[in-house]
């Protein structure tokens, strides 16, 4: 992956640039000597260097055993515990793998919101298919996860029985507390475990995000070796983390306070949901913290263009652009040229693609808004495990920049007190 941030040059001043610079590699030093904020939920900096060998063959093997007799995979969880799976399993599927066959099972999610009708039809779906459960909860306690674990759980038990639902029943938690954990055990489910020291949002390269994307088809070992190229060179002095980190922090001092991640690759719709709960949990505390936002593009440009070109200037965009295609779509000539488009004959549609960039680019740069651009070759395991380990390490050093620890997540529990007093939940 490439990190260009001279298109910010104008909206910053050398000397900001010196400072933060300095900021950042203190900053990352910090996450590898562990004396920083939040310090004992670090342990995502060196994971894909721990991840084992056995680990990787034990969920592959098992994924494999699922593979052949499920048409789909249920994954139940929600935040830190379903995004990064989500992320990555769409960002390397077919835009419409749903409906098209392969050998793979189809990947589906749950309890990850409390709609009464999703839960509902996707019952209905599930009654006429094969399928397994994957639940992801580290603490076992949150309400939207536990929920929906509850329905399918007694789900699968009406449909094949206890001692088939259990070979169905796949939890990835705690290796010792919480109530999922618990359950487990006592039913006897196939679990892995969430490491003590990885935060949800940071746990996509733990079982968490592995095991579903193994299942879903895709090689987690390369996953695993883009993110392990990435830790290596962020360790080193002048990297792209930390001018990532710095460029966004001196942005965001200088009053740009939202950050916009752009995709022209709706594969990469999702990717971005995992990385504004990455940066948003991350950063958004004590009055403080870049507001992540994200578009995809061109399709946003015809929705949210008008306001990026012309509204509060307030904002900054981090494009994610995709050098190669996986396909080659070439646009004909046409006798008739009513939409007029001849001129564009013999032209493969990434090369339209790349002119919208190259144009909107410029737009909203004379539009006063800064641009920040991370390119990768194409989409593949190896360079989406890259972006992942990039982002995280640049979250970690832009939280510590900004004064924040960004590994915890005190904010996320109001709404649940709240809701549980309203329920009225014995203690609340
Ligand atoms: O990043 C986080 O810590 C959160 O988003 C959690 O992942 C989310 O709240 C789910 O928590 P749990 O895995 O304990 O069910």
């Amino acid at each position: 992956m490439k990190l260009d941030i001279t298109n910010t040059e104008t909206f910053t001043e050398k000397k900001e640039v010196t400072n933060f610079k300095e900021k950042a590699r203190k900053a990352n030093k910090s996450l590898h000597t562990k004396d920083g904020k939040g310090s004992n939920y670090l342990g995502w900096v060196n994971l894909p260097y721990e991840i084992t060998d056995n680990l990787i063959k034990d969920i592959n093997t098992k994924a494999e055993e699922l593979q052949s007799k499920i048409e789909i995979m249920l994954t139940i969880g929600i935040g830190g515990s379903y995004l990064g799976a989500k992320a990555v399993i769409e960002a390397l599927s077919d835009n419409f793998s749903e409906y098209k066959t392969n050998k793979y099972p189809k990947m589906l999610f749950a309890g990850n919101n409390l709609s009464e009708d999703y839960i509902a039809e996707l019952i209905q779906l599930l009654d006429d298919k094969s399928y397994a459960v994957t639940v992801i909860s580290k603490s076992g306690t949150t309400t939207e996860p536990a929920t929906s674990f509850r329905i399918f759980k007694k789900h699968l038990e009406k449909k094949y029985g206890k001692k088939e639902a259990v070979s169905r029943i796949i939890a990835i938690t705690d290796k010792e507390k919480g109530a999922l954990k618990q359950l487990a055990d006592s039913e006897g489910y196939k679990t892995y475990v969430i490491p003590d020291d990885v935060g949800g949002r940071f746990s996509v390269l733990t079982p968490v995000g592995l095991f579903p994307v193994a299942v879903a088809g895709f090689d987690i070992k390369k996953l695993i070796d883009g993110a392990e190229n990435i830790a290596e060179q962020t360790k080193k002095e002048n990297n792209n983390a930390e001018a990532y980190a710095a460029i966004r922090n001196i942005l965001y001092t200088n009053g740009f306070t939202n950050e916009i991640l752009v995709n022209y690759n709706p594969k990469l719709t999702f990717f971005a949901e995992w990385w504004k709960q990455l940066y948003g949990e991350s950063e958004g505390k004590k009055g403080k913290g870049i507001f992540p936002a994200s578009v995809s593009f061109t399709t946003d440009l015809h929705s949210l263009g008008q306001y990026i070109q012309d509204g509060k200037r307030n904002l900054f965009e981090t494009v994610i652009s995709v050098e190669k295609t996986k396909y080659n779509v070439v646009l004909e000539k046409d006798e008739q040229n009513l939409d007029k488009l001849n001129y564009l004959a013999g032209k493969n549609i990434e090369y339209i693609n790349k002119s919208a960039e190259q144009g909107t680019l410029k737009a909203h740069l004379d539009g006063g808004v800064p641009n920040i651009r991370i390119s990768i070759p194409e989409i593949n395991e190896f360079y989406i495990g890259e972006l992942i380990y990039f982002f995280e390490k640049a979250c970690g050093i832009s939280g510590y920049i900004l004064g924040v620890n960004p590994f915890d997540q005190p904010g996320v529990e109001a709404y649940k007190r709240n809701m549980f007093r309203i329920l009225g939940k014995p203690g609340y």
